[in-house]
């Protein structure tokens, strides 16, 4: 990460209850909670001594999550918490300049970083559960 990753730190979030499951993993939510296209779940994890806010989507390819940091300034995408997709359901969006990203990837497809990525966040899914599983972040607070 970067000193501007660094920077991004976030603070005062309400942290509800975190929770572990016995691998290890930790719960984010429950899948039935993530529709295709519709509100993403925004999360804090912490990282390079910073804190940072995170999100996951349900897309048509299943689930990504990304740090919550646009790709062309240091802003969270979301305009009304939660809510990443475009209009259609297709694209994630960022709210500032409208930059339109492949929630598969992450990569910016159209816009001011056109072919800059989302910085990824490893989510997997199992028993009617998300969980974050990428050992470069420890969860710190989900946001309900
Ligand atoms: S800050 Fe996201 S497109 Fe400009």
């Amino acid at each position: 990460m970067t000193q501007q990753d660094t920077d991004h730190a976030v603070e005062g979030e309400v942290s509800p209850t975190v929770s572990c499951s016995t691998d290890g993993v930790q719960a984010l939510c429950k899948s039935s909670q993530l529709v295709e296209g519709g509100k993403g779940l925004r999360f804090v994890v912490s990282a390079f001594q910073g804190k940072y806010s995170a999100f996951v989507v349900r897309h048509r390819s299943g689930l990504s999550a990304f740090l919550n940091i646009c790709a062309h300034m240091d802003l969270e995408l979301d305009w009304v918490a939660g809510r990443f997709f475009d209009s259609e359901g297709h694209h994630l969006i960022c709210s500032t300049h409208g930059a339109l990203y492949d929630p598969v990837s992450g990569l910016c497809v159209k816009g001011p970083c056109r072919g800059a990525y989302l910085k990824p966040v490893a989510v997997r899914e199992s028993s009617d559960q998300v969980f974050l599983a990428d050992p470069s972040f420890v969860l710190m607070s989900i946001e309900l």
